[in-house]
């Protein structure tokens, strides 16, 4: 087989000497248990946080730490292209800036075009349409998170991950090349859109994100993902969900272990607090991240939102107590939907974001439990509006023609209503 044109850790490995070097053996990995709070900081981005004492990374061609090695790259599984730099300039117009997609920590992401066979570049709008992430030069940490995309991305394939189509490396040069996602991210949708996302979707993206990490949790050698969250979740046209970025996954524990002891990385708002205090990871702590992924999915607030007053800011500290109590659960249903969601799939969702975030990860469901309970959720058409307008139409038979003041107070005093959405939209006004 030709290492050039199916490139995949093993062959990284010999090419560029990024693979597990002893002298490059990461500190974290013989760290204490318990890692003080303090020690934790941010990056540019103030989004994700590192444990201090293992910022300084190794020099970047010996940046990966043998234990943070993904499982071993089996050559007919690894498929992935090599492209030379001036490829992926050419098809994307020369890194355009009207071809952006986006900027990450790692660095701008560009829309491109390849020919359908091979690496050469395609003009734009024909052959293959891919995005092209490049990472930002002055990154050690973006090397170290590279290597472990192509390692995990070369070998794991599924309908709900995004398809790593091939890399660069040339240089000081690090690009990666992915199936180009039509709608971008969850992130993009649930927060800077004019037009809310449907209940519908909504559904169908967080059972395609579970699934995912359900695939990762359930490989013969587990991955415990480490970064999910609404950016990480690209969209294709149906709104399928797939995950991307996997720069800070990290094979899961073996045998009798529980748990993977590491330096803490992640991002804020998202990573489960008990990960955050000791570099105890298990599965459980992408368990976490989906729940606080859910929890705003459900009321259009973002993990963590500087604009909001101070009690409000941790969205997870916020609607805890809402989400015990069933009668307070619509006042936090994102407002923008008004009355357009599933009353009982609002429950669910409500019960099982409750449960992923429980302070016990052991409390926690397991992603296949996750999966199990969002499934029936697709089907569900007791919509809130439906069933407002069935009260007010049953009013209008009784009442000729009531006035709006008479119709709330029809539906103050109809005690069925009382806890429902009718009563407790998220805005906090009555729509009925
Ligand atoms: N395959 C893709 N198809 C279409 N758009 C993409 C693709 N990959 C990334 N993007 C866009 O580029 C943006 C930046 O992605 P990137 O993964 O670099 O950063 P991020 O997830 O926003 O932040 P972080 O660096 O903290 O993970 C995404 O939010 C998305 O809008
Ligand atoms: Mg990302």
């Amino acid at each position: 087989m030709d290492e050039k044109r199916c490139g995949c850790w093993a062959v990284l490995k010999r090419g560029v000497g990024v693979g597990g070097s002893s002298s490059c053996k990461s500190r974290s990995d013989s760290a204490p248990t318990t890692i003080p709070r303090s020690s934790l900081v941010y990056d540019a981005a103030e989004t994700r946080y590192l444990n201090a004492s293992n910022r300084e990374m190794c020099p970047p061609n010996e940046a990966r730490p043998s234990s943070d090695a993904p499982p071993n790259c089996t050559e007919p599984k690894c498929q992935l292209l090599q492209f030379t730099f001036q490829e992926l300039k050419s098809a994307t117009g020369n890194f355009r800036p009207d071809s952006i997609l986006g900027e990450g920590g790692f660095g701008y992401v560009f829309k491109g075009w390849i020919e359908e066979n091979g690496t050469a570049p395609a003009k734009p709008g024909s052959g293959i349409t891919v995005a092209v992430k490049s990472l930002k030069p002055d990154g050690l940490q973006g090397h170290r998170e590279w290597v472990a995309e192509v390692g995990f991305l070369g070998q794991l394939h599924h309908p709900n991950l995004v398809k790593l189509i091939g890399y660069c490396i040339e240089d000081d040069q690090r690009l990666l090349v992915y199936e180009f996602m039509t709608r971008g991210s969850l992130e993009n949708h649930l927060f800077r859109r004019a037009i809310p996302l449907p209940w519908s979707n909504r559904i169908k993206i967080a059972l395609g994100a579970a699934k995912g990490l359900a695939f990762l949790h359930g490989n013969p050698e587990p991955v415990i993902y480490r970064d999910f969250k609404t950016s990480n979740i690209l969209l294709d046209s149906e709104y399928n969900a797939k995950l991307s970025d996997f720069g800070l996954a990290k094979a899961g524990p073996q045998g009798d272990k529980t748990h993977v002891s590491t330096r803490v990385v992640g991002t804020y708002g998202y990573a489960a607090p008990e990960y955050v205090m000791t570099g105890h990871l298990t599965s459980k702590s992408d368990v976490y991240s989906f729940g606080v992924v859910l929890l705003e999915i459900l009321t259009g607030r973002r993990s963590m939102d500087k604009k909001r007053p101070s009690g409000e800011q941790n969205l997870v500290t916020w609607a805890r107590t809402y989400l015990a109590d069933k009668r307070k659960l619509y006042q936090i249903v994102d407002p923008r939907l008004e009355l357009n969601y599933s009353i009982k799939g609002v429950q669910k969702v409500s019960q099982l974001a409750y449960s992923c975030l429980g302070r016990d990860p052991k409390s926690r469901p397991t992603v296949d439990e996750v999966v199990k309970v969002l499934t029936p959720l697709q089907d569900l058409n007791d919509f809130a509006i439906l069933s407002c307008n069935s009260r007010l139409y049953q009013q209008g038979r009784r009442k000729k023609k009531p006035e709006l003041t008479q119709q709330r107070s029809f539906v103050a005093q109809s005690r069925s209503v009382r806890d429902s959405p009718v009563m407790n939209n998220g805005s906090g006004k009555q729509h009925c």
